[in-house]
């Protein structure tokens, strides 16, 4: 198994044997593996190795005069505890290494050593040495560069994106994030009113979707006492609850159009009444709206006034959906396992390249949440050591992405690449038969005919 970003650099394998032809076939046995070996008799000699050079690998036997093994690899985590020990035990030195697990050695291996077992062994350490150094690297970096405080993405397009919410986050102008669902638009909300100096104040949100025609007026604006039935006592509405703060429209797209003109009025005028009051209430309020549809297109179709679509968008941010921005992956991946292992007390030290790679295929519909969600079940689930293909759900696992190229040799009757490239198009499209045509450049009835032809043949999987 190949993981993620391991160095091609040589490996460095000291190995601590006081039975000289035992320590020296070992070492002969790594080096045509390809790795770099250092030899000590002892205990004490090995730390002394230890201190002065970089050691990624400890192999030790665990009776040695001096300083026996398991004092060395108790010394070894204390001074770096990424660093993986394998111990070897012989006849009757089984419970010491089992004790030597506790203490965080990697594995043990019995004497005789198999050359087999002892290689596998080495490159599983290896491994897990790596992931640890690298999570413990990336959550250093995520730290500094790409972290807007829980917001993860170094991708361009979001590094854009956390530029702007820098620049214009001190303003009141109103902003308006347009994003597939579960793309972050929450998230950024949230992120500018707290890097805004109408931070200590509220951050109120209302999610226009679920609010029905009839209730969403004394929702935003409130209503006095016996405004209608059921109104038995005059409430607030959000906009007065987040004077002097920020009110977050969600699904704003969703706002009836009766509504839509008393928001205009409060975004112009900064002012409103409650539903059954004459008493004008003014606020001071910054407002981001949010929308997971196209709301210029909404504009067109005559589901959104124009006039509010302008006040809203003073500021626009468009989140781009997961899949024009794999490279945010790796990185967000590393933020779950993280973010899980706190909130389950659990001790995932990565993931595998594998996993990774299929993760970075997979289209993922719902986005960042839905990546959430997967990495989240994966790791309760499983409580897995590394998080690796087997913990991904099946979709997932069993996931094939459809190749972009299809390559022809020359000479290719062209009657073969029709066919073939007909099938590859519709696999990409998933079947979809107006689609394909289309990216095909062909008509419908076109394509109908030509499949018929095929399935003459052969039945399209
Ligand atoms: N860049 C990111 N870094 C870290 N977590 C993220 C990022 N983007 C989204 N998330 C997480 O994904 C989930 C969905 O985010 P959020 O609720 O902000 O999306 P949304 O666009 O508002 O979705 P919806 O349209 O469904 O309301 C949240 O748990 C959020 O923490
Ligand atoms: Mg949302």
């Amino acid at each position: 198994m190949e993981v993620f970003g391991a160095s091609v650099e040589t490996k460095v394998i000291l190995v601590v044997e006081d039975d000289l032809r035992v320590g020296e076939s070992l070492c002969l046995l790594l080096k045509r593996r390809g790795y770099k070996t250092l030899f000590a008799t002892n205990g004490k000699e090995a730390l002394q190795l230890f201190r002065q050079q970089e050691i990624n690998l400890v192999i030790t036997d665990l009776v040695m005069p001096k300083m026996d093994g398991i004092a060395l690899l108790e010394a070894i985590k204390n001074l770096k505890p990424e660093t993986e020990v394998i111990v070897i035990s012989a006849q009757g030195t089984i419970e010491k290494a089992v004790q030597a697990m506790k203490l965080g050695a990697f594995d043990f291996i019995e004497k005789p050593i198999n050359p087999r077992v002892i290689s596998l062994l080495v490159e599983r350490a290896l491994e897990r040495q790596t992931l640890v150094i690298q999570n413990r690297d990336l959550r250093s970096k995520l730290e500094d560069r790409f972290h807007f405080k829980n917001i993860v993405g170094k991708s361009e397009k979001m590094v854009k994106v956390f530029d702007l919410i820098r620049h214009i986050a001190p303003y009141d102008s109103s902003v308006l994030i347009i994003g597939e669902s579960g793309t972050g638009k929450e998230l950024i909300a949230n992120a500018i009113h707290y890097h805004s100096p109408r931070a200590s104040k509220p951050f109120v949100k209302v999610s226009c979707a679920s609010l029905s025609e009839g209730i969403i007026e004394s929702e935003l604006f409130g209503h006095e006492k016996g405004a209608f039935t059921g109104a038995i006592a005059s409430r607030k509405g959000r906009f007065e609850m987040a004077h002097e703060g920020t009110l977050f429209l969600d699904e704003v797209e969703d706002i009836p159009p009766s509504t839509q003109i008393k928001l205009l009025r409060v975004l112009q005028e900064g002012e409103f009444e409650r539903v059954g009051g004459n008493k004008t209430i003014k606020v001071d309020i910054r407002i981001i709206a949010a929308s997971n549809r196209d709301l210029q297109e909404e504009v067109r179709k005559g589901n959104f006034r124009e006039d509010l679509y302008y006040r809203l968008n003073v500021v626009n941010i468009k989140l781009p959906p997961l899949r024009e921005r794999k490279e945010d992956i790796p990185f967000l991946v590393n933020f779950f396992i993280e973010k899980f292992n706190q909130r389950y007390r659990m001790n995932v030290k990565g993931v595998s390249q594998r996993a990774l790679n299929r993760l970075m295929d997979y289209q993922w519909s719902g986005n960042v949440r839905e990546l959430e969600n997967t990495i989240e079940s994966a790791l309760v689930v499983n409580h897995p050591e590394v998080l690796d293909l087997p913990h991904l759900p099946q979709e997932i696992r069993e996931y094939s992405g459809v190749p972009e190229v299809v390559p022809f040799k020359i000479g290719t009757p062209l009657q073969e690449i029709e066919r073939k490239m007909l099938l590859q198009t519709l696999r990409a499209t998933k079947g979809n038969k107006r689609k394909a045509a289309k990216l095909l450049g062909i008509n419908v009835r076109t394509i109908h005919r030509k499949i018929r032809e095929i399935e003459g043949e052969r039945t399209i999987s």
